[in-house]
């Protein structure tokens, strides 16, 4: 395991994107839908740094193939309860890898009427993306290796650690 974005680099990070998020969607009905599991402690930690009133909703996803891939199969395991028509809705996900996960994201979430939809991925991992996808706020680019750490899991082991990292082959 190797430490490759340390706690402190992301707290700042994370303050600069809240900083524009809380420019761009003044005067807007802004709900930020967090992406489970991975995406918890990043949502966590943005919001407070998000210095507007704001709505909070959750959804689930499933991917049929490995448990380290996803296969462009998606599934919502778990809906969100809050209704977002007419509202300006930001995904906070963890990470975009291929792009199927949130490209299928995206349109299911702008099939519900929303104002608009925008995404906020944390990490961004280009080098093997399939479908494009727009990501309008990010936190940093990745290099291709697998990613644990800061709510991102390898079998659902590593979410809690402070840093995020990879792992070695
Ligand atoms: P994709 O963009 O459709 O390939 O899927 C992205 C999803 O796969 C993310 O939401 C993560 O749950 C998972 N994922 C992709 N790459 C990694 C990684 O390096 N570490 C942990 N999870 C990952
Ligand atoms: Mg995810």
């Amino acid at each position: 395991m190797k430490s490759l974005i340390k706690k402190d680099k992301i707290r700042q990070r994370i303050s600069s994107l809240a900083r524009k998020i809380s420019r761009d969607y003044k005067g807007k009905e802004l709900v930020l839908v967090g992406v489970l599991k991975g995406g918890f402690v990043f949502l966590a930690d943005l919001i407070r740094q998000i210095t507007l009133p704001l709505e909070i909703d959750f959804i689930q996803l499933a991917s049929y193939g490995a448990s380290t891939t996803s296969s462009g199969v998606i599934k919502v395991k778990k809906d969100i309860d809050l209704p977002i028509a007419g509202k300006d809705v930001l995904v906070v996900e963890d990470i975009v890898d291929y792009g199927y996960t949130m490209d299928y994201l995206l349109q299911f979430l702008a099939d519900k009427k929303a104002r608009s939809v925008k995404l906020c991925a944390l990490l961004d991992k280009p080098a093997r993306r399939k479908v494009k996808v727009r990501i309008d706020y990010r936190g940093f680019k990745v290099p291709d290796k697998f990613i644990v750490g800061y709510g991102l899991d390898c079998d659902e082991k590593f979410r809690n650690l402070p840093d995020i990292a990879y792992l070695e082959k």
